[in-house]
């Protein structure tokens, strides 16, 4: 579908997410036609920018994460944008605001549709959807919204947040980004999951042993200390990325395709989800934070990083559910920074059968996501020479020209929003249950950080997280697969 005549306003215009992502992923979607003559973009942020500043650091951004660039398609592309200096806490410039999208709506016939991007810090959110509000921003056509992660600290700042945006918004026109849920091989676990029947008979707890999900990081914090250190690797990377995997995992087959239907699936599955008690947080869970080496910082030590900081770098942990194909087996996570390498990947686990040949391998299904994308089942099979199984990978890979194809998770998500499609964004119903979970967690660490022994454990770099993320297991049979 294409030719969605939109007034799209990012607030955060000057920032890096939409340098970096979106005005790329724009510029793609422009390049193949998906988005046309009738748009018009307006950047907001504090500094005093021009149009024309603004369409040259859009042309940088696009030259920055591209090798070829056609410069007349650049330059007609860079011209639907412009630029508004604004301060989201000034219900002034909203008006102001207000004006120049109904300007430009008549200017590129954009039949009152108008599209709000928020792409700065999640203090201003709430601030940002009030006045869209109070000063009826929104157009006489369609109205939707985007909101990047974090929504909420916590379910009740969650809460708050989603009172705000709902005074404007439907439900149906909130979009929730996960970019995760743009990517190839997360996209890719419906299908895998519901067309194979290999795959499809076998999922249920009666053949698989556990699941784990690895989502790990090269680098430390970087740059955002200050932000990550009111976060965490749970609220950072758990609430959202992790979670989302899991129940892309763990939902039933939905009825259909359609986003309702999957949301639906969705929902039914995190309803059965169990909310750990303290005591299976103690048990279950591990959280560190990574030390220094001779050329990175030890968290503690990095910029805007309170130095008696007890905020992990690290996490890991077991999350269950009562219902679904797979009710009861454990599904174990651990995310963290400065690991060894960076890698994305799912292990699914199979239960061992009794066979006349002895010592065989479980059946692994991994799916790697990044940096890397493809899918492997580990098969035993007879040795040549010598008695006894010989275990090898069926691998389900892309070339590089198929590789070279794949957009990126904005890109996609982005033509999503346009054409109206919430399959791959969060729903409300979603997002609440996660924050239950991580807030069961969270307010178990609250009490533990009060105590004398609060259990913050320290880990090596370029490893592969703390030691103790071995003890989380249920059965001594269990460990990691990807070491
Ligand atoms: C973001 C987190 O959501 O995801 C970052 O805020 C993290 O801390 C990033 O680095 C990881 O994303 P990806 O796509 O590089 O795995």
């Amino acid at each position: 579908m294409k030719n969605i005549p939109v007034v799209m306003i990012i607030f955060g215009g000057s920032g890096d997410l939409a340098h970096r992502k979106l005005y790329p992923a724009l510029f793609n979607l422009y390049e193949q036609g998906l988005i046309h003559d009738n748009f018009a973009v307006i950047g907001t942020a504090r500094r005093p920018w021009s149009h024309e500043y603004l369409r040259e650091q859009v042309g940088d951004a696009v030259h920055e994460t591209h090798d070829q660039v056609n410069e007349n398609d650049l330059k007609d592309f860079a011209s639907h944008f412009y630029y508004q200096s604004h301060d989201v806490t000034n219900v002034e410039h909203y008006v102001t605001l207000k004006k120049l999208a109904q300007e430009l709506d008549d200017r590129y016939c954009a039949h009152g549709n108008r599209l709000f991007y928020m792409a700065m810090a999640p203090r201003f959110f709430g601030t940002i959807a009030t006045h869209i509000n109070d000063q009826h921003l929104t157009g006489s056509g369609f109205n939707r919204i985007v909101v990047e992660k974090p929504f909420g600290h916590d379910l009740a700042s969650a809460e708050e947040l989603n009172k705000e945006i709902t005074a404007s918004f439907d439900e149906d026109d909130i979009f929730r980004i996960d970019h995760y849920l743009g990517k190839e091989m997360v996209q890719n676990i419906m299908p895998m999951r519901f067309s194979n029947p290999l795959i499809k008979n076998i999922w249920s707890s009666e053949y698989i042993k556990n699941i784990q999900v690895t989502l790990a990081e090269r680098l430390g914090v970087e740059a955002r200390g200050g932000y990550y250190d009111t976060s965490g690797a749970l609220r950072d990377m758990v609430q959202n990325h992790i979670f989302q995997i899991i129940t892309l995992l763990a939902m039933p087959e939905p009825k259909d395709i359609a986003s309702t239907s999957i949301h639906q699936a969705k929902q039914d599955l995190l309803n059965s989800l169990i909310i750990p008690s303290p005591e299976d947080v103690k048990k279950d869970f591990v959280r560190g934070q990574y030390l220094g080496s001779d050329t990175t910082f030890a968290y503690k030590q990095e910029p805007n990083v309170d130095p008696n900081s007890m905020t992990e770098t690290f996490v890991a942990g077991k999350v269950k559910f009562k219902k679904g194909p797979i009710a009861g087996v454990p599904i174990y996570f651990r995310t963290g920074k400065e690991f060894k390498e960076k890698k994305n990947r799912i292990d699914i686990v199979l239960k061992h059968i009794n066979n006349p040949y002895g010592q065989a391998h479980s059946n692994n299904i991994t799916i790697e996501i990044d940096p890397t994308s493809k899918i492997y089942i580990t098969i035993n099979g007879k040795k040549i020479d010598v008695p006894g199984i010989r275990r090898e990978d069926l691998t389900y890979a892309f070339s590089k020209e198929e590789m070279a194809k794949v957009p990126d998770g904005y890109e996609r998500l982005l033509h999503d929003v346009f054409v109206n499609d919430s399959t791959n964004f969060t729903h409300w119903s979603e997002l609440k249950r996660y924050w239950e979970f991580i807030d069961a967690v969270e307010e178990a660490w609250q009490i533990e950080n009060k105590s004398d022994n609060p259990n913050v454990v320290q880990y090596l770099p370029y490893r592969m997280g703390p030691k103790e993320a071995n003890n989380i297991f249920e059965s001594p049979t269990e460990h990691w697969i990807y070491e």
